[in-house]
C-alpha cells in the first residue's frame, strides 16, 4: 500500500467532471438505516450538481471488488460505514494519515488515475458538531470518559487526543479491546473495566458514548451518571433516535448535551471539498431535512 498523499480532486477535476453525471454512495452492510443519501442529495440539489448519491450494500466478501468498480462506473468516491471500515484501509492505494492514527476509512476519494484514497472524517465529524452546539468546550479541561472502543471510539479518542485532553479513561464491555485501543492509538488512555463503569464518570468533564446501545431497536446504555458532576458535557454519536436515553437522562439531570447527528452532517464538509472541489455549508435547514426523517 501507498501511504504518500495526492492532491485531493480539486474545483478542476469537478469542471471536467461536470458534463457528467456526479456520483457518490455510502457503501456498508447493511446500508439502508443510514441518512448519508438524504444529507448528500439535499446538498448536490443545493450546489446545483446533476447527479446522485447512491447506498451501496456490499457484503463485507465484496468490498475490494466493490471498491475497484467505483472507477470505472465514474463514481467520485464514496463514505465507508460499518462493517468495512477497517477493511478499506487495506484495501485503498493510499491512506491520509489521520486514517491510518484511527486504523480505519471512513471516505474515499477515486483520483485521477483510478486509484483510490482513503482519509478518516469521524473525528473531524466529532470535534466540528461538539465545537458549534458547545463553543466553550476546550479538549484540556480535564478527564473524557469514552464508553466503547469500537471503530467510532477509536475516531473520538483521536480526536480527544489531538485538542490537547491527557486523561482519556476507555470503559469497554470487553476489557482486552480497550487495552487494545489504549496500546495502538498512541493517546493518553486509561482503560476500564466494564463492572467499574459507573464510578468511572466521576470527576470528567465530559462523557462520550461510542457504543450501539440506545440506538433504536437496542437497549438503552446501562450507566449510572450518580457521580457524573453536573456540568459534564454528554455527547451521544448514536444519532437513530436523536434524543437517546442517554442525552434524555443526562439532560433531566441538568447536564448540558449534544447529539450524534452533527457529527454526521460536518463530515460531508471535506467529503465534498475531496470529492467536488466544493465546501458546502452545514445550514440550519440541511440539519432540518435529515431531523425531519429521524
Ligand atoms: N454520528 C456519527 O457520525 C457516527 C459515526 C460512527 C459511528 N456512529 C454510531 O456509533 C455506534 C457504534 O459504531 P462503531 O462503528 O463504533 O461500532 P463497533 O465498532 O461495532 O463498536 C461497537 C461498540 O459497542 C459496544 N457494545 C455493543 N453491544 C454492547 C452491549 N450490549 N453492551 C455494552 N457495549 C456494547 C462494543 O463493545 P465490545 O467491544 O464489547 O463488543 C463496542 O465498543 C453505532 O450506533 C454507529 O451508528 C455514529
Amino acid at each position: 500500500m501507498l501511504y504518500a498523499s495526492e492532491p485531493l480532486a480539486g474545483k478542476d477535476s469537478m469542471t471536467s467532471r461536470s458534463e457528467h453525471f456526479a456520483l457518490a454512495g455510502v457503501m456498508g452492510w447493511p446500508v439502508s438505516h443510514s441518512r448519508s443519501p438524504i444529507l448528500h442529495n439535499f446538498l448536490m440539489r443545493e450546489h446545483g450538481l446533476t447527479g446522485a448519491y447512491v447506498p451501496l450494500a456490499v457484503k463485507p466478501d465484496h468490498l475490494e471488488i466493490a471498491l475497484r468498480a467505483l472507477a470505472p462506473l465514474g463514481f467520485s468516491g464514496c463514505n465507508i460505514t460499518i462493517p468495512h471500515k477497517e477493511h478499506a484501509l487495506a484495501i485503498v492505494d493510499a491512506a491520509e494519515p489521520v486514517a491510518r492514527r484511527i486504523g480505519a476509512v471512513s471516505c474515499i476519494t477515486v483520483r485521477h488515475d483510478g486509484s483510490l484514497l482513503g482519509t478518516n472524517n469521524d473525528a473531524y465529524g466529532f470535534i466540528h458538531n461538539l465545537q458549534q452546539q458547545q463553543p466553550s468546550w476546550r479538549g484540556d479541561a480535564g478527564p473524557v470518559a469514552v464508553i466503547g472502543a469500537g471503530g467510532g471510539a477509536r475516531a473520538i479518542v483521536y480526536a480527544l487526543a489531538t485538542h490537547g485532553t491527557t486523561e482519556i479513561r476507555v470503559i469497554n464491555r470487553t476489557f482486552a479491546r480497550a487495552e487494545l485501543l489504549s496500546r495502538e492509538s498512541g493517546a493518553p488512555i486509561t482503560p476500564i473495566p466494564w463492572e467499574e463503569r459507573h464510578r468511572a464518570v466521576e470527576g470528567v468533564t465530559m462523557l462520550v458514548n461510542t457504543t450501539s446501545q440506545g440506538m433504536v431497536g437496542q437497549p438503552s446504555l446501562d450507566l449510572s451518571l450518580a457521580t457524573l458532576p453536573v456540568d459534564a458535557i454528554v455527547c451521544d454519536i448514536v444519532y437513530v433516535p436523536l434524543q437517546t436515553p442517554l442525552l434524555e437522562a443526562a439532560r433531566h439531570r441538568g447536564n448540558p448535551t449534544v447529539d450524534g447527528l452533527g457529527m454526521l452532517l460536518h463530515q460531508a464538509r471535506p467529503a465534498w471539498k475531496s470529492w467536488f472541489g466544493i465546501d458546502p455549508e452545514i445550514t440550519p435547514a440541511l440539519r432540518a431535512a435529515l431531523e425531519a426523517t429521524l
